[in-house]
């Protein structure tokens, strides 16, 4: 029996502006209004926050924002900062392999930002997973457990519970191809589970909730959530449509 709260967070990339994001959540939240047991967060684009937060309103699915920056002010053209997001957010995803691959982000900007956001009072969504060509040469373990105690280095106990792990494997995103239920499984509980143990004290360690993404859809989602370690998930495609998302958070 597991005892964690599921969560099931929808990761929109760059999709949906301020009017799409509007007309979503005017389906989504009605969709959503009687799911009990599950925390629900949406991730729309920076653009999309302010109107997301009003139409969110006293609902309970809450809002978070998909990157930070780490400094609270100043010079730093097109950046947002922790307390900027934190006025409109309640979580942020931290490390997505997109910015990883394409944006230069790195087990210490991650590191940074993982500080800032806690700094605020924002939840991380802490995102890791290793490459096909990791997977494939046997490195998912050293990748994983690498990102993870990097990006969380220096956190202290009293302040992990706020922290949220996803772990994607970058092969399974977006690709149709998910990890089996129990290969992902496998890298929550062997490889990041104990880490969290040794870094904030087991009790600690096993209330935080791991969440699985890649390729989650509504005809697998319910398979990888029954695993012991799969703690809900951090979802791309199947986000954007009301009754994909409904379904793969009913499946939590
Ligand atoms: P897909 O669900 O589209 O594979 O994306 C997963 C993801 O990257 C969520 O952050």
């Amino acid at each position: 029996m597991k005892t964690r709260k599921p969560m099931v967070a929808g990761n929109w990339k760059m999709n949906k502006g301020l009017y799409a994001t509007r007309d979503l959540l005017r389906e989504l939240v009605p969709a959503l209004s009687d799911v009990e047991g599950v925390d629900v967060v949406v991730c729309p684009p920076f653009v999309g926050l302010g109107v997301a937060n009003r139409e969110l309103g006293s609902s309970s699915i809450k809002l978070g924002a998909q990157n930070l920056h780490w400094e609270e002010s100043g010079a730093f053209t097109g950046e947002i900062s922790p307390s900027m997001v934190k006025d409109l957010c309640d979580f942020v995803i931290i490390g997505h392999s997109e910015r990883r691959a394409m944006f230069g982000e790195t087990d210490e900007s991650v590191n940074k930002k993982v500080h800032a956001a806690l700094k605020v009072g924002l939840s991380p969504i802490v995102c890791v997973g290793e490459t096909l060509e990791e997977n494939k040469s046997g490195q998912t373990g050293e990748v994983v457990s690498r990102q993870v105690r990097e990006g969380l280095a220096g956190v202290e106990p009293e302040q992990a519970v706020k922290l949220i792990i996803a772990y994607e494997p970058v092969w399974a995103i977006g690709t149709g191809l998910a990890a089996t239920p129990e290969g992902a499984n496998a890298v929550h509980r062997d490889v990041i589970r104990p880490i969290l143990g040794e870094l904030f004290g087991d009790k600690i360690g096993n209330g935080m909730r791991i969440l699985y993404g890649g390729s989650v859809k509504a005809d697998n989602a319910k398979e990888l959530f029954d695993q012991s370690d799969i703690d809900g998930g951090l979802i791309g495609g199947a986000s954007l449509k009301v009754d994909s998302f409904v379904s793969i958070v009913q499946a939590a």
